[in-house]
């Protein structure tokens, strides 16, 4: 199958280090911080770019993801940073020098800390700061980039106001109820003295901090969606070649017999409910790693005894086809599976995932879903968000005291997929 993409997947915060001047580099060193430690160095790749292109492209992936960062392009707003867009450019040129399709995220959750000053993903000023930004980046760099994701699983914040809610009223803590790393383990007392200390940070009230990876209503999903919207606008005005879209976090529901409304319910909140901003966009990346069984009173916890992932989520790779194929009743374009992966310390277990889960992808193409790759999450071990370090969804083994790299059989696992001729 020609041109399908194979690769791996990054994000700018996750992997650099010391981006300085983002809004998670505010969060991350406060005294009460909801961080399990701070990113630092990470897993220096901004300096070490061109080793991992290369290690991912000797593997035989023709594919890399990665994200640009906000808040070093324009670490004050309207400056833009020339050196910075240099560094992204070469970025890019290394991946052509390898043979890799670049897909580029403009917005993988940290945002530059003077956006959050000025209300952040709350307020509608986000909209004329992000397209500003996109505009930017299409202008300098949109030669060297087919794909671009204008924002990270975009549909986040409706998920994360349900767990809010949900831990609300429940009072109990969901490890594994996003599929992102969130860091369940503070008091009360700790997450208020954190939210007064990110008010005094960002300059603002504490009840006024809007960064991306927040319960958001839907009246403030909808700033986000219509920042979107106004992105894909610019950049296809600057340069019509560039294919846009933005991912999304999905999960795969099944409903058990009673639980089907239930489970319909849950699809329209995370799918649903975004696909009138998206219908015009040339693809969309979908990004899964796990099921959740629903029955009448909605998705229930792993079932005693079923494999579960070091980020508490049920080991099921089968749920990257299925929700390729539910995605595919509803959006009528192209479809790119932007992440998929398994945060575990047993690479055999993860190759076992891929394997598995590549052939659930290659089902549904044969059945006629328009899906063009599978780019896996992640290229390397990184900084899983709050939850810090110690989750190992990579492909490459990273120490972090000599920032030594060592690739995992996964790594071959997956080039093999491009090798073996699809
Ligand atoms: C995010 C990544 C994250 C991954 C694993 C996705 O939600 O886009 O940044 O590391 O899932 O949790």
């Amino acid at each position: 199958m020609e041109n399908f993409l194979i690769g791996a997947a990054t994000a700018a915060h996750q992997v650099e280090g010391n981006n300085l001047h983002s809004d998670y580099w505010v969060m991350e060193h406060l005294k009460h911080s909801d961080f399990a430690e701070p990113s630092g160095d990470a897993v220096d790749h901004y300096n070490r770019y061109e080793q991992d292109i290369r290690l991912l492209a000797q593997a035989g992936c023709n594919a890399y993801r990665f994200s640009i960062e906000w808040a070093r392009i324009e670490p004050r707003e309207g400056f833009f940073d020339e050196a910075e867009i240099e560094h992204y450019r070469q970025v890019l040129l290394c991946c052509r020098e390898n043979g890799l399709t670049p897909v580029v995220t403009l917005q993988h959750f940290s945002s530059p800390a003077w956006l959050i000053a000025k209300g952040g993903w709350g307020k509608r000023h986000v909209i004329t700061a992000f397209v500003r930004y996109a505009g930017k980046i299409a202008a300098e760099l949109g030669d060297l980039i087919p794909y671009i994701c204008t924002i990270n699983e975009a549909n986040m914040g409706l998920q994360l106001n349900k767990i809010a809610a949900d831990m609300m009223k429940a009072g109990k803590k969901q490890e594994g109820g996003v599929q992102v790393g969130q860091n369940m383990g503070l008091d009360l007392k700790a997450i208020v003295l954190g939210m007064f200390e990110k008010g005094k940070a960002f300059h603002c009230s504490p009840f006024a901090v809007n960064t991306f990876l927040m319960p958001r209503s839907e009246k403030k999903e909808t700033i986000v969606m219509l920042a979107h919207q106004a992105a894909v606008g610019a950049i296809r005005a600057i340069n019509p070649k560039i294919r846009v879209g933005l991912t999304m976090s999905l999960f795969d529901y099944q409903a058990l017999p009673g639980g089907e409304a239930a489970a319909a319910r849950l699809w329209q909140e995370d799918f649903g409910w975004y696909l009138p901003f998206i219908l015009e966009d040339d693809f969309l990346g979908v990004q899964n790693y796990s099921r959740k069984i629903v029955d009448a009173s909605g998705a229930r916890e792993p079932a005693e005894g079923a494999p579960v992932t070091q980020m508490g989520y049920e080991d099921y790779p089968a749920s990257i086809g299925h929700v390729l194929r539910k995605v595919a009743q509803q959006f009528p374009g192209e479809l790119l599976v932007t992440e998929n992966g398994i945060s575990t310390d047993d690479d055999a277990r993860r190759c076992r995932f891929i394997r598995e889960a590549f052939a659930g992808v290659l089902a549904a193409k044969k059945d006629g879903v328009p899906v063009s790759g599978y780019l896996h999450w992640s290229l390397l071990d990184n900084f899983e968000w709050q939850a810090g370090y110690c989750k190992t969804f990579g492909l490459i083994a990273v120490d972090r005291n000599t920032q030594t790299r060592f690739p995992k059989q996964s790594l071959q696992v997956l080039g093999e997929l491009n090798k073996d001729g699809i």
